[in-house]
């Protein structure tokens, strides 16, 4: 687990009280700044960065079946990163995803909410889309936060989980009003 810092970010936006005397003081607007940022998600610097992880990550990929390397990285309100790659197996359906790996790392330390997550692969000219499966497996934890999918220049296309699975069945459905069948 590494460390990729989103406040320092917000705070080098630049934050100027122009009449301190008029207003909310200072700590306040920094705080107010500060939170409106956060709000959008992440940072410039910081997407980079979390792209540039998940492209790091790829090199971990157990892939002998494929040779599809994934790399995934998965950031956390408090600034973890968590990474993931692909892991196969000679009993082909047990493989599991880069980012399902992520996901499951960073759960398993005790995170369920997500900032964004940013996805790379060995694909030159395609940005690196997640599959269905794992689009399932991101709404389960929310369905919105951000998703970038990247080329291995680094280059991205950013959305949100939502935007990749609409009309989703989530945990929220479970608890809906629904008729009982005799059975049980
Ligand atoms: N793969 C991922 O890790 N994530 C995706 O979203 C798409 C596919 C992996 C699964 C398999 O190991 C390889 O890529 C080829 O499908």
């Amino acid at each position: 687990m590494g460390d990729l810092d989103v406040m320092p970010q917000a705070k080098a936006q630049g934050v100027r009280i122009a009449c301190p005397a008029r207003g909310p003081q200072v700590g306040v607007k920094e705080g107010l700044v500060a939170r409106s940022l956060e709000a959008r998600g992440p940072q410039v610097g910081v997407k980079e960065g979390l792209v540039a992880r998940s492209l790091e990550a790829r090199q971990f990929a157990y892939c002998p079946y494929s040779s599809f390397r994934v790399g995934a990285a998965l950031l956390t309100p408090d600034g973890s990163v968590f990474t993931g790659c692909n892991v196969e197996n000679s009993c082909h359906n047990l493989g599991v995803c880069a980012e399902r790996n992520a996901i499951s790392k960073a759960v398993s330390e005790g995170y369920r909410n997500f900032k964004a997550i940013a996805i790379a692969s060995d694909l030159q000219d395609q940005f690196i889309s997640p599959c269905g499966g794992c689009r399932q497996f991101m709404s389960e934890f929310g369905t919105d936060w951000e998703v970038y999918m990247s080329k291995p220049d680094g280059s991205f296309l950013e959305t949100r989980v939502k935007d990749l699975l609409p009309l989703s069945f989530g945990p929220e459905d479970l608890k809906m009003k629904k008729e009982t069948p005799k059975e049980f």
